[in-house]
Formats: structure tokens, C-alpha cells, sequence
């Protein structure tokens, strides 16, 4: 879907030739003498409309306006979360409705929050999975307008949601891919993929690598399965080779059995999920192709197969990580620590000035959180206060968890140097504390998307968190670094907006992809190869 941002009011909004336009109307909201506030007072006085979140009203060819169908919808105080849910549901009612070209225009009083609550919910709503489907039917829409009362002012957050939604998609789609073909070979391939057509040094390790760089732990886990393991090391560089870089780790489990400690058969299925972690650090990566912020970022998937068989590891195994810690195995299905431990490890050669793990580790966190924030660790104030105001900001929240030392406790074991399992209680906080053992001094944050990568149920389906977070977080860290360099000090506004976009951009408020600079693409594609 293309998006696109224009300044609109309601009298603008009339005028805007599309299939469909819809009309966000909040409560108490004030009339002009234009045809929409007509209507929209009319509909209202005939009780046929309200303002209310969740009312809607369609309506064909009403005159004056130059869309062929209006669709009123009610938006209650008008705050980004209730500008998403109305734009959520009419995308979702209109995406196999014969209409290609569709516009919002948002109430008075919207500013780039607004804004990027709409071009999130139009791309999540407009989102189908037709890849393993006989006979595909995809969403219709190809253009989506956003009208807002200043678009030059929300212009930077315009970029950001839109660069954020391809990077979304990307996740999404690698999640819902089936586990036969999202195989650990497959991810590997879409991230060479990705750095190859896109300007990013990417390198994959095979089982004789990984077994070179002593991830015994990682091994470990993978030994069961037929399928090949591969550890994906993506590097984007946004700044100079000197800045130290954001390292993200994502579990990229294609497939959670348990393995010897089997799961129970009820939704087995979901666990093809459990690379959700992977496909959104690939997704973010895809993202950062989009927008180009001034930040280097290193991202790291472990990859493989959690199975039972003759060759599975088993409980009582100790195995030797590649910290050199030894680890008694004393359940196989908490295997997502396993990987992400050596993964961590493997993080230190880039002295980060920030790892952050991204894993759907625990069902503990499902039971803590549900399924709307994700759960977040840190060992950093800053790092810890950074990625919950991206997540609010994203519309992709997150909240803290605890981390004091006696939640670790647990851990301990007379056979090795830590177990990978700590009793029932807490279990979110002890797969953690593992983990933590791992981290090293760098401020280190894990984010546990177990509750939040993907729906059960009607829904099911990958949700791409959290991409949203992540690229936010970026994009604000980018943008801190261009304050401190900016002489003289400039708006706010252009900050974000350089942060956000290329160096040679060029103004306006069109949304086609950016062209990667061209020193990066070279320097990428010279240096990405395979395997
Ligand atoms: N991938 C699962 C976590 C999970 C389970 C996510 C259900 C979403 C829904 C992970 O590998 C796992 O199996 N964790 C175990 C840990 C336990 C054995 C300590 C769990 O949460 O049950
Ligand atoms: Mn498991
Ligand atoms: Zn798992």
C-alpha cells in the first residue's frame, strides 16, 4: 500500500478524488458550512450517526463530495489509540470492497500522533497472508491517503510509521510463513536477501562455524532436528564506522516441539511463532532500509529447530555455552534461553553500546501481561526508560519487570554452573535472570514478546511486534545523537525529520522508499555473501 500525507479539513476533504474517504468524527466536534459537516450534522440530528467509538455510517455519492462513498466513523475524543481502532475497522471493512483508492481525514486537533496512528492501522488492517493459498484474495487498496490539519508538522512522524509498517509486513509475513518453510536455511536467506538488495553486510554461520566459535549451548538445542541451524549476523550502517552500534538478538526457534520434554498437542501449531523474535529483528532491519537514520545497528539471529529424536539433547545434559559457563539442562522446552545465551556472548565482539534481546521466551509472560504489552527487562535506567517511551509512542507498549538478584536463586544446581529452569513462580523474571548471567557489562534490556508476536484463535496470524518499538527506538536514539552534533540548534521538527531521512531527501510529502545512500549499498553489497 502506498501511503501519502496531505494537509486536509473537512471542506479539502470533499474535494479529494478516491473510491472511499473516510471521516473521523469526534464528540462535540464543531461544523463548518462545508458539505461534510453538513452531513455529518444532518446524520447526526437524525439520530442515524453518532460520534461514538465503534458507530458508523456509509454513505454513496452524498453531493458535493467527490468520493464515491463516504464512511462516518465515530472517534470518540479523538486520541491516537481511538484513531486507530476506527481506521483499523474501516480498512478492515473496505479492503475487498472494490476500492483502490482510499483517504482518511482526521478530526481538528490531530498532530503527528494521530497521523501515525493511521498509517499503523491502515497497514496492519490492509495486511493479508495469501502465501501458501491456492487462490489468493489479497486487499484491494493501493493508495491510502492521510489528511490532517498540518502535514508539514506531522511529516516526520508520517515517515516514521510508514518506514515502520514495511518493516511490520516483513515480520509478519516471515512469522506466518509455515513451519516447513520457514526453515532456520530460509530465514538466513531472506536476511542475505535483504542485505544483498539493500546496502547491509550480512554473513550467515553454519554448523561448522558455530561449532569454531564454541556455541555449545546453541548446538545443543539444534542437534535434534534435520534441519541445519544458522546464526545471521546483519550489519546496518547508518553513522560512522567508529559509533558503537545497537546489537538486537532475536530467538529464532522455527519451531518449538520442546523437544524430549515434549509440549502437549492442543496448539503445537502456534509454535511455529516461536522465531517471532527473529522476524523482528529482520523486519526492523527492512525498516532501517526505509528510513536511513544516522545509527549503526548489528542485529543477531540463532537460528533452529527445538525437536525430540535419537540425536536430542535431554534433561540432565550439561552443556558448555560459549561464555564457558556450563548449563545443566533440566528442561528441553526452555530452550529459547539456550540459544539466546551464546547469541548474547557473540554480541560482546561489537562493544555495543546497547544489546537488546527480543524472544518469545515464556508462557509465564502470556499469563503476566497477556497479550498487550510485552514484557521488558533491563539492567539500564536510560536504556529501560528509552525502549517503554518508544513503545508508547509506536502504539506498541511494553511494561517492566523486575530483576533483583534473588529471582535467580533458583537457578542454582550441584551438576553445573546454572540451570536453564528455576521452579513454576516467576518464570518470566528467572528465564531473565538467565539470560542476564550472559549479558555482560553493556546496558543490556530483553524484551519478551511471548503475549505479543501473534494471535491465537479467529485472528491467528503474526502481528509484527515489536517491530513498531523497535524502529522508534532507533529512530529516537538517531535523533539524539543529531541534537547533540546539530550547530546551530534547529526545530524540533527538522531534528526529527533528519534523524529520520536520508541525507539528500527531498522535501515534500510524497512517500515513495528513499534511495539507500549509495555509499552504504556499495559498501553492503561488495561485502554480503553466502553460504
Ligand atoms: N516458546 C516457548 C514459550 C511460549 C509458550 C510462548 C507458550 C508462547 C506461548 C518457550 O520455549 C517455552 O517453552 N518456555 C517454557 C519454559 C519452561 C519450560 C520453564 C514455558 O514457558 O512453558
Ligand atoms: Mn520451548
Ligand atoms: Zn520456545
Amino acid at each position: 500500500m502506498d501511503f501519502q500525507l496531505k494537509t486536509l479539513d473537512l471542506s479539502g476533504a470533499a474535494a479529494e478524488r478516491c473510491d472511499a474517504l473516510l471521516v473521523l468524527v469526534t464528540e462535540g466536534q464543531r461544523g463548518g458550512d462545508d458539505a461534510l459537516s453538513r452531513l455529518v450534522a444532518d446524520a447526526i440530528r437524525a439520530r442515524s450517526f453518532e460520534a461514538k467509538p465503534g458507530k458508523t455510517l456509509h454513505a454513496w455519492r452524498p453531493e458535493g463530495v467527490a468520493a464515491a462513498r463516504v464512511v462516518l466513523a465515530g472517534c470518540g475524543d479523538g486520541s491516537p489509540r481511538r484513531v486507530h481502532s476506527a481506521v483499523h475497522a474501516a480498512v478492515a471493512s473496505l479492503r475487498t470492497a472494490g476500492v483502490r483508492r482510499m483517504a482518511v481525514v482526521l478530526p481538528t486537533g490531530a498532530d503527528g500522533r494521530s497521523v501515525r496512528a493511521a498509517v499503523a492501522a491502515a497497514a496492519e488492517a490492509s495486511y493479508v497472508y495469501i502465501t501458501t493459498k491456492s487462490k489468493p484474495e489479497g486487499c484491494e487498496i493501493e493508495r491510502f491517503t492521510v489528511g490532517c490539519p498540518d502535514a508539514a508538522a506531522a511529516q516526520a512522524d508520517f515517515e516514521a510509521a510508514r518506514g515502520a509498517a514495511v518493516g511490520i509486513e516483513f515480520a509478519r509475513e516471515l512469522g506466518n510463513l509455515p513451519p516447513n518453510r520457514a526453515t532456520p536455511t530460509h530465514l538466513a536467506e531472506e536476511a542475505m536477501r535483504l542485505g544483498k538488495g539493500r546496502g547491509f553486510r550480512c554473513e550467515v554461520l553454519g554448523p561448522r562455524e558455530v561449532a569454531k566459535a564454541r556455541m555449545g549451548s546453541f548446538m545443543a538445542v539444534a542437534q535434534g532436528s534435520e534441519e541445519p541451524l544458522r546464526f545471521i549476523v546483519l550489519q546496518y550502517q547508518g553513522a560512522a564506522a567508529a559509533e558503537a552500534p545497537v546489537v538486537l538478538v532475536g530467538k529464532g526457534i522455527t519451531f518449538d516441539t520442546g523437544g524430549i520434554s515434549i509440549k502437549p498437542a492442543p496448539e503445537m501449531d502456534e509454535m511455529k511463532f516461536d522465531m517471532g523474535g527473529a522476524a523482528s529483528v529482520l523486519g526492523t532491519f527492512r525498516a532501517l532500509a526505509e528510513l536511513r537514520p544516522r545509527i549503526n545497528v548489528v542485529g543477531l539471529v540463532p537460528a533452529c529447530e527445538n525437536m525430540p529424536g535419537g540425536r536430542a539433547f535431554k534433561p540432565g545434559d550439561v552443556i558448555t555455552s560459549m561464555s564457558g559457563q556450563t548449563i545443566e539442562v533440566l528442561n528441553t522446552d526452555a530452550e529459547g534461553r539456550l540459544i539466546l545465551c551464546d547469541a548474547l556472548t557473540y554480541a560482546e565482539r561489537f562493544k555495543p553500546r546497547a544489546i537488546i534481546d527480543i524472544a518469545t521466551l515464556t508462557g509465564a509472560c502470556v499469563i503476566a501481561l497477556g497479550n498487550i504489552r510485552s514484557g521488558l527487562f533491563a539492567t539500564d535506567e536510560a536504556l529501560a526508560q528509552a525502549l517503554q517511551d518508544a513503545g508508547e509512542l509506536a502504539l506498541d507498549p511494553c511494561w517492566r519487570m523486575p530483576l533483583d538478584d534473588e529471582y535467580g536463586e533458583g537457578l542454582k544446581t550441584h551438576f553445573a554452573d546454572v540451570a536453564n529452569v528455576a521452579g513454576r513462580a516467576g518464570g518470566s523474571i528467572t528465564a531473565a535472570k538467565f539470560l542476564q548471567r550472559f549479558a555482560g557489562k553493556q546496558p543490556w534490556a530483553h524484551l519478551d514478546i511471548a503475549g505479543t508476536a501473534w494471535k491465537g484463535g479467529a485472528a491467528k496470524g503474526s502481528t509484527g511486534r515489536p517491530v513498531g518499538l523497535l524502529v522508534q527506538y532507533l529512530l529516537s536514539q538517531a535523533q539524539a545523537a543529531s541534537i547533540e552534533s546539530a550547530r546551530p540548534a534547529r526545530s524540533s521538527v527538522a531534528k526529527a525529520a533528519r534523524a529520520a531521512r536520508p541525507a539528500k531527501a527531498k522535501e515534500g510529502t510524497s512517500a515513495k522508499a528513499p534511495a539507500p545512500r549509495a555509499r552504504a549499498a556499495k559498501a553492503g553489497a561488495a561485502k554480503a555473501r553466502g553460504r
